[in-house]
């Protein structure tokens, strides 16, 4: 639970028109560590904490799905020695999931290729997908974007659709955007309301790029393993005071 006093952000948030679904792109670790004279694992381990105390903050709230982007497609071109600490924070977080998912009731799924994933990890992640099989589908999702990159998920589904094609179990003029959605990663999940980027980044770099078509954003200077729930609180104000006009006029 939240210990902390109800910030005054938090006072303001109306708890009706939260957002169902929030991705969050976890940056500014290795400058968090620099600024503290800190090798940058220490900064993945400070954002790995981070991240559980922000997953839990969203499922107290009633936030029904959270994304984070843990590891993107192109993270590999970093040294050996920065990929294994991150896997080794990975392997460390699911380990801890798997024995505490069911009790509080936590679905966990990933989003990525896992195929160059290494063999445990990827054991892991098969068991917290079948622990998540046994909880109910209105329990907090959280969604971990592992080895994925937007192009590269968006690849993989037109190339299994192909597939369905060649096999004659689908015909290319039934292709419509539901369809599609259904190959893509995050399928039968909603598109994400609200995409927030710390570390005063303002790129997208690879994440989510089918998903956050409509998606509202927030940025933030705070390096993530900073960022709290009084953060969190600001973003969700600042998403329900944008008009949401997908496109149309006002009435
Ligand atoms: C985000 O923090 C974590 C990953 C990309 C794995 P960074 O490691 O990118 O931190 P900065 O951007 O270098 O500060
Ligand atoms: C995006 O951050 C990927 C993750 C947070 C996992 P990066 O640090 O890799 O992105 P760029 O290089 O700043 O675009
Ligand atoms: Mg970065």
């Amino acid at each position: 639970m939240n210990e902390q006093p109800k910030t005054a952000e938090a006072e303001q948030v109306d708890p009706t028109r939260l957002p169902r679904h929030i991705a969050i792109i976890m940056d500014g670790n290795g400058r968090w560590a620099a600024r503290r004279g800190l090798p940058r694992s220490m900064g993945h381990k400070a954002g790995a904490e981070t991240f559980r105390r922000i997953a839990t903050y969203c499922k107290d709230l009633g936030i029904r799905y959270l994304t984070v982007y843990a590891f993107s497609t192109e993270n590999w071109k970093r040294s050996a020695d920065e990929v294994s600490a991150i896997m080794g924070l990975l392997r460390k977080y699911l380990l801890e999931a798997v024995d505490t998912m069911e009790r509080d009731h936590i679905r966990l799924h990933f989003f990525g290729d896992m195929t160059p994933i290494a063999p445990e990890l990827r054991a892991l992640a098969r068991e917290t997908d079948e622990i998540t099989a046994h909880l109910d589908r209105s329990c907090f999702q959280a969604n971990v974007c592992l080895n994925y990159g937007g192009r590269d998920e968006i690849l993989r589904a037109v190339r299994r659709f192909a597939q369905d094609c060649a096999q004659g179990a689908r015909i290319p003029g039934e292709l419509d955007e539901a369809l599609f959605s259904s190959y893509l990663d995050s399928a039968g999940i909603p598109d994400p309301d609200l995409i927030i980027r710390p570390s005063g980044e303002e790129r997208i770099s690879n994440f989510l790029l089918w998903q956050c078509a409509y998606s509202e954003f927030f940025r933030t200077d705070t390096l993530w393993p900073d960022f709290d729930e009084r953060e969190l609180d600001r973003a969700i104000l600042a998403y329900q005071k944008r008009d949401r006009r997908y496109g149309g006029v006002k009435a």
